[in-house]
């Protein structure tokens, strides 16, 4: 049998018996929570159940392996996790044979696979997803022997043979670093990613490539800090240089990337983004407050005027490009003066969109032991007065749309027959007309209802 990377592979036993006796493969459902770079965790650890025998299904009740691959960004992201594995707890009763897998950022934290194993022992194994290629015989030793497995060592090697099972039809996620060094105060990534660790130009070119190849016609770049790729790697490329790499494959695609760091993006990164016509003129930079005494406690080593340089420079480089950034509410210690500065600078920057967060409580980070005196209710406050604001700068950029041609990519079928198709913003629109998936179309924009486009294309 060949996979879909053309290896020759073989069932394991344990599967191939399975298989013979229901005549049917077993399967695995993964429920992937969090960021991007969890997605393209799960397409590879649902490549290496394939190569190793299974089928994929997305109803639990049908699965005989489910892996959790969870999210420790903040507490709201663990609760859901913590609900939902505890929601199998009957499904595990009725059907012992289960095996229920946990991996991901909230599993790297001690505390939190403590509290696994005192709390939900149904649960069969916990994985680190670094090395998330020794998955497939944990299930099958677990399988074979009934004992649960416990093994989150850190081994933060990176395994190019890894195949990859793409989940998402239109947009394909490709990793080209992993961990972080920032160590921003509020941020537990580090901690359970790792420190960063780039793969090489020609293993990222190669999956690429197959990416366009198997018809990819929009392809996400991801790393927690794409502007160090390369960085103390000893390849000698940056990511200027693996954009321009990228560029030069042959296709009708755009390329996109996340997340990029204030202070790594620069001059050379906004000259390959305008030189590189495949590159989106779309970027996301999290700027996460607009007040300096705030920044400089969360260690990000900008200031807000560094940073509206930044954005009047990418602007000048990439003409008509998209800024969208993250920020947090609440950082402990944040007074009114210096949410006002935050507010002050969403004005002047002028996102197209924004993903803003109350403040979270990580514990481990330094900022866990910062003195917090801002209520709930402030934070709760602040964030309402944010997202009104930006909404308002949303909705001038929206209204903008109307009337104009844009250039967008043809995704999914919705019940009622139009489509949802992509702008080159990243945005979506709703379509009408003749389409056809997967293709790059010029939409005429007609309507905005709600913050949501509408666009038709004429019958012929
Ligand atoms: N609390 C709230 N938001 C956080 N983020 C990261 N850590 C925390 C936290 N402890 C946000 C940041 C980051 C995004 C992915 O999540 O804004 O850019
Ligand atoms: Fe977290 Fe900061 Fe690293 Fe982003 S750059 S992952 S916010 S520590």
């Amino acid at each position: 049998m060949e996979d879909i990377n053309g290896n020759i592979t073989g069932l394991g036993t344990l599967e191939a018996e399975y298989e013979k006796e229901h005549a049917r493969k077993m399967a695995v459902c993964f429920r992937t929570y969090g960021c991007q770079q969890n997605v393209a965790d799960s397409d590879r650890m649902a490549g290496l159940f394939l190569q190793a025998g299974f089928r994929l299904t997305d109803d639990v009740g049908d699965a005989d392996v489910i892996v959790f691959n969870t999210c420790a960004v903040r507490e709201h992201a663990e609760d859901k996790v913590f609900g939902h594995i505890g929601a199998l707890k009957k499904l595990k009763e009725e059907k012992p044979g289960l095996v229920i897998a946990v991996g991901g950022c909230m599993v790297q934290q001690q505390h939190v696979a403590d509290r696994i194993k005192g709390s939900y022992p149904f649960v069969d194994i916990l994985f680190n997803s670094n090395s998330l290629q020794l998955l497939p015989s944990m299930v099958e030793q677990r399988m074979r022997f009934g004992k649960n497995i416990y093994d989150i060592s850190t081994d933060f090697s990176i395994d190019e043979s890894v195949p990859v099972v793409r989940s998402g039809k239109y947009r394909a996620f490709i990793p080209i670093m992993y961990g972080c060094n920032n160590f921003c105060t509020y941020c537990i990534v580090p901690y359970v990613r790792g420190r960063e660790r780039s793969r090489t130009p020609q293993a990222i070119e190669e999956e690429f490539r197959r990416a366009v190849d198997d018809g990819y016609k929009d392809i996400m770049l991801l790393g927690e800090n794409v502007n160090s790729y390369g960085n103390r790697s000893g390849f000698g490329e940056s990511f200027p240089d693996l954009l321009r790499r990228l560029n030069a494959v042959d296709g009708d695609f755009k390329i996109r990337f996340m997340s990029s760091h204030p202070k790594d993006a620069g001059e050379e990164m906004f000259r390959a983004m305008g030189e590189c016509e495949k590159v989106a003129r779309s970027l996301h930079l999290p700027v996460q407050s607009g007040s300096d005494g705030i920044l400089r406690k969360m260690n990000r080593n900008y200031t807000k005027e560094k940073y509206l340089e930044l954005v009047e420079m990418a602007r000048e480089y990439v003409k008509g490009i998209y800024l969208t950034s993250d920020i947090i509410v609440g950082f402990p210690g944040e007074t009114e003066e210096d949410f006002q500065q935050t507010m002050d600078l969403v004005e002047k920057a002028r996102f197209y969109s924004l993903f803003t967060f109350i403040y979270s409580k990580r514990s481990g980070t330094p900022a866990a032991t910062m003195e917090d005196h801002v209520t709930r209710q402030e934070k709760v406050e602040r964030l309402t007065r944010l997202t009104a604001l930006q909404d308002s700068i949303s909705a001038e950029y929206d209204s903008a749309f109307l009337g104009t041609s844009q250039r967008c990519l043809i995704c999914g079928v919705n019940p009622d027959g139009t489509h949802e198709a992509r702008l080159e913003n990243n945005a979506v629109v709703t379509v009408s007309g003749p389409v056809t998936e997967n293709e790059y179309m010029d939409v005429p924009i007609t309507s905005l209802e709600r913050r949501r486009l509408y666009g038709t294309i004429p019958e012929e």
